[in-house]
């Protein structure tokens, strides 16, 4: 019966809806939907990214399968029999990477951001945020391909259990039940959450994903990529673990677009002013050969590098769609200074007069 069930490619498909809706319990049974301040335009993404995602996955399982037979019919289901002991890790692994620098990649490169960032838009956690990307987004990401390709090579069962496993993960680090903020209160199970965080991505660890800006000392809206392990962040250098939850989560500026631009951008645009998905929009430095003086009060800042902020020297979360961070730093008291705003300084944020030697 459970060999029948691991071999049929339908089981994923229940055992990810399964999954959902306990989680979907879960938060119900918290009261978090009765609470929730959630717009339209947030629920319409949230099950319109559902049903694309479907869509998509099903297209590709059909079409790899389908396409794979014909031009290759000597590697269909070739690899069935091997060990589960060695086809899940290799699943997870293979599936997990992928989506790490895919998701990294939709961070730092302008034409993905744009497709990712609905999901960056929504100012409370759920585990329906998880589906809020574009129908772009969910075009080009390669889990949906390498699922299909498992499957393809008869490794159904490795893939059903990997996706359970991936789809728990997921879902509990979106959801708003945050399990682990219970397991912190005890000092006892401290190191069995350093192991547990250390491999797997937590809801302390996602949420920080999430968090508006860095200024928090918590958030880290450009790092923590990991979807199911954390492995690949503390490997790549995008790791952080403050075991903390934000405040504050979305976008550090946010036109408030519609959820038709958000989720089928470019063929319908924002018409909202200065929106990253609007027609026409461009990206521009707002960088000086001139430092600026400010007065900054006491406490947190963050400063631009990019140049692209439109809130100059400080950072206004223009940055996302560059490999830019913004840098974070801190003031005891209210004084006047010198900010660096040709970003040439070596002694950032502040000016060291580097501008002074440009000819
Ligand atoms: S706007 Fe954030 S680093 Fe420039």
């Amino acid at each position: 019966m459970i060999e029948e069930l691991l071999n049929d490619p339908n089981t994923g498909k229940y055992a990810v809806i399964g999954t959902l809706l306990f989680f979907v319990a879960v938060e119900i049974f918290a009261g978090h939907f009765k609470n929730t301040t959630r717009t339209k335009d947030d629920w319409a993404m949230e099950i319109l990214g559902f049903l694309l995602l479907s869509f998509t996955s099903f297209v590709s399982l059909i079409g790899i399968v389908f396409l794979g037979e014909k031009l290759f019919p000597g590697i269909y289901n070739s690899l069935a029999s091997t060990s589960l002991w060695i086809a899940v890790p290799i699943y997870m692994f293979a599936d997990d990477l992928a989506q790490y620098w895919y998701h990294r990649s939709a961070h730092e490169y302008d034409f993905l951001w744009k497709h990712h960032r609905p999901h960056h838009a929504a100012e409370e956690m759920g585990i329906m945020v998880s589906f809020r990307n574009s129908f772009v987004y969910y075009t080009f990401i390669p889990n949906i391909w390498i699922a299909a390709i498992f499957t393809f090579l008869g490794l159904i069962p490795a893939t059903i259990i990997g996706l359970i496993i991936k789809q728990l993960v997921v879902f509990s680090s979106h959801s708003t039940f945050k399990w682990d903020e219970y397991a912190y209160k005890f000092k006892t199970l401290s190191p069995v959450m350093w192991v547990i965080e250390h491999i797997f991505v937590t809801p302390a660890f996602h949420y920080a994903h999430h968090g508006k800006s860095k200024a928090d000392l918590i958030s880290d809206p450009n790092g923590n990529f990991g979807n199911a392990f954390t492995i690949w962040d503390q490997l790549f250098g995008t790791a952080t673990f403050t075991r903390k939850f934000p405040t504050e989560l979305g976008l550090q500026t946010d036109p408030k677009d519609g959820w038709a631009p958000h989720m089928f951008y470019p063929f319908i645009s924002s018409k909202k002013e200065g929106s990253e998905i609007s027609k026409g929009f461009k990206r521009e430095k707002s960088t000086t050969l001139e430092a600026i003086e400010v007065e900054l009060e006491a406490g947190t800042h963050l400063w631009c590098q990019c140049g692209y902020s439109r809130n100059a020297p400080f950072c206004d979360g223009s940055h996302h769609g560059t490999k830019h961070k913004p840098m974070a730093f801190a003031t005891v008291k209210k004084r006047k200074v010198k900010i660096c705003n040709c970003k040439m300084t070596k002694t950032g944020p502040f000016c060291d007069n580097t501008h002074l030697t440009i000819k």
